[in-house]
């Protein structure tokens, strides 16, 4: 039977019984639980097999919530948050001690945001508590951006997926942090740089560096979940400014063909997908993990994705193409 449910009464009591409820958010599907709950906490981290060093993203219903829950918030954090939620920004800022410490991985920090998604957000004002959720796929996989998707990885393990449709979005949110009251982009997403230097000025990225890998626990990342390969397809990929060349160098291959919408004629290519047709990378980037769903479920031998143009959301598009190939 499927777990998929539009039922946010259903979602509430689940929840209030400190279980897991996959939730629908603009950029991807969480797997939310109450986070004062140490029991729906521990099952998210189990749930996913996600490690303990990577903490996870609170999710509230309103701006009025932030100041129950962190402490010194830096000017400029206060005028992203009046910009940009709710939508696809996490802030990460001073926790208040309400907040566990399972939560935050130990840091002095959580991270913030408020979800632009209507069912999503009725949810939230319907429980007592905040949600934590991160993305509702194993450690290592493709996010999910449909309830689909989710059932997929979990059908086995949680009770409810809330269905909100495919995610608007498509990519998770942009993550900022603050250094001496300055923002610093931690990890590039659904909100583009651009944007948000029209809100605060111009801005440092430290995007985590895609040299990390999980074993290299002393170069830790800003935002610990940054790990080069993340975002991963099973099938082999690559990233390509030719594509061309690329596939004239599979030819011995099942190749499937990742673009944004150029198409190639060619015996070796089984399968393709034109992220936007028209070159908008809005609707590229909300459709880049469904595609990636698919490709993966193409059984080929090598998926090769051209690379994006580099700026807007082509730049958070090509962040997580580059994670997928290692
Ligand atoms: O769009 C999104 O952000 C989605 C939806 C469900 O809201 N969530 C999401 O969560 O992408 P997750 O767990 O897949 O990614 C959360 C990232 C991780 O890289 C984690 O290390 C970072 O946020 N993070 C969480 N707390 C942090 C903190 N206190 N300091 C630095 N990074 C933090
Ligand atoms: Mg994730």
């Amino acid at each position: 039977m499927s777990i998929i449910s539009k039922d946010i009464s259903k979602a509430v009591a689940l929840l209030n019984a400190e279980e897991l409820v996959a939730i629908p958010t603009e950029t991807v599907y969480g797997l939310a639980g109450n986070i004062f709950s140490e029991r729906a906490i521990k099952l998210i981290f189990e749930t996913k097999q996600r490690p303990l060093f990577n903490p996870l993203i609170v999710h509230i219903p309103s701006l009025d919530y932030l100041s129950k829950i962190v402490d010194d918030i830096p000017k400029k954090a206060q005028l992203l948050a009046d910009a940009f939620w709710p939508g696809p920004i996490t802030l990460v800022l001073k926790k208040k001690p309400v907040i566990p410490d399972l939560i935050t991985a130990g840091k002095a920090t959580v991270a913030v945001r408020i979800p632009n998604h209507p069912i999503t957000l009725e949810l939230l004002k319907q429980l007592d508590f905040p949600l934590a959720a991160p993305s509702a796929n194993p450690f290592n996989r493709i996010s999910p951006t449909t309830a689909k998707h989710v059932e997929d990885y979990f059908k086995n393990d949680i009770k409810m997926v809330l269905d909100g449709g495919a995610c608007k979005s498509g990519i998770e949110s942009t993550i900022i942090g603050f250094e001496d009251e300055e923002p610093i982009i931690y990890r590039l997403g659904s909100t583009p740089i651009e944007a948000i230097e029209k809100v605060v000025g111009k801005i440092e990225l430290k995007n985590s560096s895609a040299k990390h890998d999980g074993n290299q626990k002393d170069s830790a990342p800003n935002a610990p979940g940054m790990l080069a390969r993340h975002y991963s397809p099973r099938t082999k990929t690559i990233l390509t400014d030719d594509l061309a060349k690329a596939i004239s160098q599979n030819q011995d291959k099942n190749i499937g063909i990742l673009s944004l919408n150029s198409e190639f004629e060619n015996p070796a290519v089984k399968f393709q997908v034109k992220l936007s047709l028209n070159e908008n990378l809005q609707e590229a980037a909300s459709n880049l993990y469904d595609a990636l769903h698919e490709l993966d479920a193409a059984n080929l031998d090598i998926i090769i994705a051209e690379r994006f143009p580099n700026y807007d959301l082509g730049k958070s598009i090509n962040d997580r193409l580059e994670r997928a190939t290692k």
